[in-house]
């Protein structure tokens, strides 16, 4: 914390109505990497949930009433100064999160990138006119926003999950309210800190940072004052959520748990698809929805790709984030690791091999080694749960319908990647794959532009991307009648 730039990103209140708002008690915000105290933050509860989706709710009618053009000014303030602070917001993530600060600050990057493009995607909210069945009437069509959004954010992603939730919320023109996860609030803070040098208006961005998961998130999910909730996390977390929503039937977005596959057909560019592998794998410990969870090769390319994926592993670098040259920072915490660990031993036990890594690693609990399995199969504990740690299982399949049917023989549709250079069975695959993202002879596919989203159990609503406003906007139909003379 020394060593940021600007000190006054560091804050530890919660930002409620454009005030920062202590609470009686305090809540410890731990470096993943070495175990020491950064600081403590204010342990809001229910009541202060309240209070900021009353101060969203009375902030509602005068920011809905901004023209998209002036909204997209505040925006763009904000995008601004989250790009001038992305050194030292890159840093405040590390510190919390243990992410490499490259990765850390392409978070920063990444996250600001959504509130650029909602920024400009709001002035494009159109309507529209309907030929009306009856010559006495019009049909037009409008949206409006759809009032208090409520969000309850991960510690994967400290920074880009809020942005790409508020952006869009805020430029349809609705407010917000976000409680983001206890593990690394310092993020969200700071965001609020820049949000109010932007010009964000009291009550339109809020957050609460406390303890009682289960209070704060029944204000969030409950309260009759909140449209829309949304949640990125767990699949078991958000299916109690979406139940808590359905009391005042709120709009609602998930973007839960996936089991990516990672699919190399014969015909791939090995090197590219050892290359996609690694990113889409590793990139922040394995801990991303969207990392791939299951290696699934062909049966002629399989020596060859394991040898030479085995060997990129080998090249990756774990250590504290901060420090130079590292590519794998530690997992979040040390029951993150033993759970991963497990995993690993049931999977082991049922008739995997293990051929690198397998545990912790001597820097301590929090680390993991990259590790790699062999002779997986797919009805494995290791292959049909969400690993959410820096471990590759590798399954050999012989044939196209076969490996179709082995990816979706899971609950989960959030993203998957194949490789391959055969445009019939690219387009096959591609479409065969139920899953809401398909990276082709791709490993990394998240950035603002795109739909982020997934099918059957990863959730609904899509992310980003000129789709990612219908989720905050209510459709209105506006019958014209008595028009003839
Ligand atoms: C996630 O893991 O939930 C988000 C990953 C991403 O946006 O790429």
């Amino acid at each position: 914390m020394q060593q940021l730039n600007d000190k006054q990103l560091i804050k530890r209140f919660s930002y409620i109505n454009g005030s920062w708002h202590s609470s009686a008690t305090e809540i410890p915000v731990h470096n993943p990497a070495n175990g020491e105290l950064i600081t403590n933050v204010s342990n809001a509860g229910p009541e202060e949930a309240i209070l900021a989706v009353k101060a969203a709710k009375k902030a509602f009618p005068a920011w809905s009433a901004k023209s998209a053009n002036e909204r997209a000014v505040i925006l763009r303030n904000w995008f601004n100064l989250l790009m001038t602070h992305q050194e030292d917001l890159g840093r405040i993530l590390t510190l919390e999160q243990g992410k490499p600060l490259a990765e850390a600050k392409g978070e920063i990057g990444y996250g600001a990138a959504f509130i650029e493009w909602f920024a400009e995607e709001g002035k494009r909210v159109y309507g529209d006119t309907i030929p009306a069945p009856s010559a006495d009437k019009r049909i037009v069509v409008i949206k409006q926003p759809v009032g208090v959004v409520a969000a309850i954010t991960p510690w994967n992603f400290p920074n880009a999950m809020i942005a790409r939730k508020a952006a869009a919320a805020l430029s349809a023109g609705c407010t917000f309210v976000v409680r983001p996860a206890t593990q690394t609030p310092l993020s969200a803070l700071a965001m609020a800190e820049l949000a109010e040098r932007a010009g964000i208006p009291a009550g339109v961005f809020n957050v609460v940072v406390g303890e009682d998961a289960h209070g704060i998130g029944k204000v969030l999910t409950e309260h009759v004052d909140v449209a829309k909730f949304t949640f990125t996390g767990s699949t078991a977390v958000g299916q109690a959520l979406i139940s808590q929503c359905a009391s005042t039937v709120k709009k609602v977005s998930m973007e839960l748990g996936g089991n990516a596959p990672f699919i190399v057909f014969d015909d791939a560019d090995v090197d590219a698809a050892v290359a996609g592998a690694i990113v889409s794998k590793y990139r922040n410990a394995g801990q991303t929805c969207v990392c791939t969870n299951r290696i699934f090769v062909q049966s002629g390319i399989k020596e060859a790709f394991t040898e030479k994926f085995i060997t990129a592993v080998n090249k990756l670098v774990i250590g504290n984030g901060l420090d130079d040259g590292v590519t794998i920072g530690p997992m979040i915490n040390a029951q993150a690791t033993k759970d991963v660990s497990d995993l690993i031993q049931r999977s082991i036990s049922a008739g995997a091999t293990l051929v690198l890594g397998g545990g912790n690693s001597p820097l301590g609990d929090t680390f993991m080694m990259p590790t790699v399995l062999t002779d997986v199969t797919n009805n494995m504990p290791i292959a049909n749960t969400e690993i959410f740690g820096p471990v590759s299982p590798i399954i050999c399949f012989e044939d196209e319908e076969e490996v179709i049917a082995m990816a979706n023989d899971t609950e989960f549709g959030l993203a998957s990647y194949f490789y391959s250079r055969d445009i019939g069975r690219i387009w096959r695959v591609a479409e065969g794959l139920e899953y809401g993202m398909v990276g082709i002879n791709e490993g990394i596919i998240s950035n603002a532009a795109a739909p982020f989203g997934g099918m059957k159990q990863s959730g609904n609503g899509r992310e980003g991307s000129k789709y990612g406003l219908d989720d905050y906007l209510e459709i209105k139909y506006l019958c014209f009648g008595g028009l003839t003379k």
